[in-house]
C-alpha cells in the first residue's frame, strides 16, 4: 500500500529518517562517553523504544508510571520516571514495577520522597532515585545545592531506595553552573553522584561541551519537527513525521481549506517570532495555516505564489512532534511512500 490509499488526516512517518536520526545522536553519545536514555514522549511506541535500545541506549525516559507500565509489558528493561511520584495509589504501581523492569525515579521534595519510601518497602528490587534540580527550566527540580544534598541525604536514609544521582531538564549553561557547585558538596559529605542525567534535543549535540552530564535524554530529536527547525537543532531532512492532510475547499483565491484541525495538529503555536500558524506546509513553504477550528485548518495563501488545488494532498510538518502522536490511534511507518506498518500508539493518553 502507498501513503497515496491512506485517508486523511492521517501521521505518518519516513522509517528510514527516524533510523538516520536515532543513529547519529548514539553515535555523538558514544563519541562522547554519554549513556542515551530516550525519552519516549514524542514517539509513543514500543517499537521505537526497542529500535533506540537496540541502537545502543541503556533505556528509556518517561514521564507518568501508565507509560513505564505499558513499556514494561513489552519487555524494556531500564525506565527512568522522571516525575515527582505522590500518593499511595502510584507507590504501589510503581513497587509494582520493579518485579519487571529496574526502574528509577526522580524527585524533589520529601512528600514525593514519602511515597517513594513507601514503594520501597514493598518492592521487589531496590528503587533508583534521582534528585531533579533547577537549571533555567523553570520547572520543578530543587533550587540549592544545599537541598541537593540534604535530599539525598534523605534518600539514602531509606533501605530499598538507592541515590543514583542528579537530574535536570533542559541541559543549559545553568546546568553547568549547578553541577560546579554542587559536585563538590556530595564530595565532601562522602556521597557518591554515580549518574547525572540531563536532557532536550536543541542542545543534545552540544552536550559536551555545556555541563559535565553523564546522561542524555531527548524526545524529539527521532522525529523532530518545526520546533527544532526553528531551533536549528534540525532540517527539513531530519523530519521524520509528517501529516498527511487533503484541501477540501478553495472558497477564495487566497484561502484554502484543508481537514487537519486542532484534533489533528495540535493548537501549540512556535515561540513568538520563530514562525507563524500551526504547521509547516513544505510544499507551500509560504502558506500559513493561521486558524484551526477541531477539524479543519484554514490556510491563508496571499503570500503563496503557488496555491494548493481543492483535492490535492497537502504535507504538514507538525509544530510539535509529541503532542501530535498524542491525538492519533495510530500511526502509519512508510520507506519512499510505501507503507510498512501500522502502529496503535499504545501510549497516547497515559495520563496516570
Ligand atoms: C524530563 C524530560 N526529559 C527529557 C525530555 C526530552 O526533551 P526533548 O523532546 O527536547 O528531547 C523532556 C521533554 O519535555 C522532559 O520533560
Amino acid at each position: 500500500m502507498h501513503l497515496d490509499e491512506l485517508s486523511s488526516p492521517v501521521p505518518v512517518v519516513d522509517y528510514d529518517i527516524a533510523r538516520r536520526n536515532i543513529g547519529r545522536l548514539q553515535q555523538y553519545c558514544d563519541r562522547h562517553q554519554l549513556k542515551l536514555r530516550p525519552h519516549i514522549k514524542t514517539h509513543k511506541l514500543p517499537f521505537f523504544a526497542h529500535e533506540q535500545c537496540k541502537a545502543g541506549a541503556i533505556g528509556i525516559t518517561v514521564q507518568k508510571l501508565g507509560e513505564a507500565e505499558v513499556m514494561a509489558q513489552t519487555g524494556l528493561a531500564d525506565i527512568l520516571v522522571t516525575y515527582n511520584i505522590v500518593g499511595r495509589e502510584k507507590a504501589e504501581r510503581l513497587a509494582n514495577l520493579t518485579n519487571f523492569v529496574r526502574v528509577s525515579v526522580a524527585v524533589d521534595n520529601e512528600k514525593a520522597l514519602e511515597a517513594l519510601g513507601w514503594a520501597a518497602g514493598r518492592a521487589s528490587a531496590p528503587i533508583g532515585v534521582l534528585v531533579e534540580f533547577e537549571s533555567g527550566g523553570n520547572r520543578q527540580g530543587v533550587q540549592t545545592p544545599e537541598q541537593a544534598v540534604n535530599l539525598a541525604k534523605a534518600i539514602l536514609g531509606h533501605s530499598g531506595l538507592e541515590f543514583k544521582g542528579l537530574m535536570t531538564y533542559p541541559t543549559t549553561a545553568k546546568t553547568a553552573e549547578f553541577l560546579q557547585q554542587s559536585l563538590p558538596l556530595f564530595r565532601k559529605s562522602g556521597i557518591e553522584v554515580p549518574v547525572v542525567s540531563g536532557g532536550g534535543t536543541p542542545s543534545a549535540y552540544h552536550t559536551h561541551e555545556l555541563a559535565p552530564v553523564t546522561e542524555v535524554r531527548v524526545g524529539t530529536y527521532i522525529y523532530n519537527d518545526r520546533m527544532m527547525i526553528a531551533a536549528s537543532a534540525a532540517t527539513l531532512e531530519d523530519c521524520a513525521l509528517t501529516v498527511l492532510t487533503t484541501v477540501v475547499s478553495r472558497p477564495t483565491i487566497d484561502r484554502a481549506v484543508i481537514d487537519a484541525g486542532s484534533k489533528t495538529l495540535s493548537s501549540d503555536l512556535l515561540p513568538p517570532g520563530q514562525g507563524n500558524g500551526y504547521g509547516l506546509l513544505p510544499d507551500y513553504p509560504d502558506a500559513i495555516i493561521d486558524r484551526l477550528n477541531e477539524e479543519h485548518g484554514l490556510v491563508n495563501l496571499e503570500r503563496s505564489v503557488r496555491k494548493p488545488e481543492a483535492g490535492e494532498r497537502v504535507r504538514v510538518i507538525p509544530n510539535h512532534a509529541c503532542v501530535v502522536t498524542n491525538l492519533h490511534d495510530q500511526i502509519y511507518l512508510h520507506r519512499n511512500g510505501d507503507i510498512i506498518a501500522q502502529l496503535p500508539v499504545y501510549l497516547r493518553g497515559k495520563t496516570v
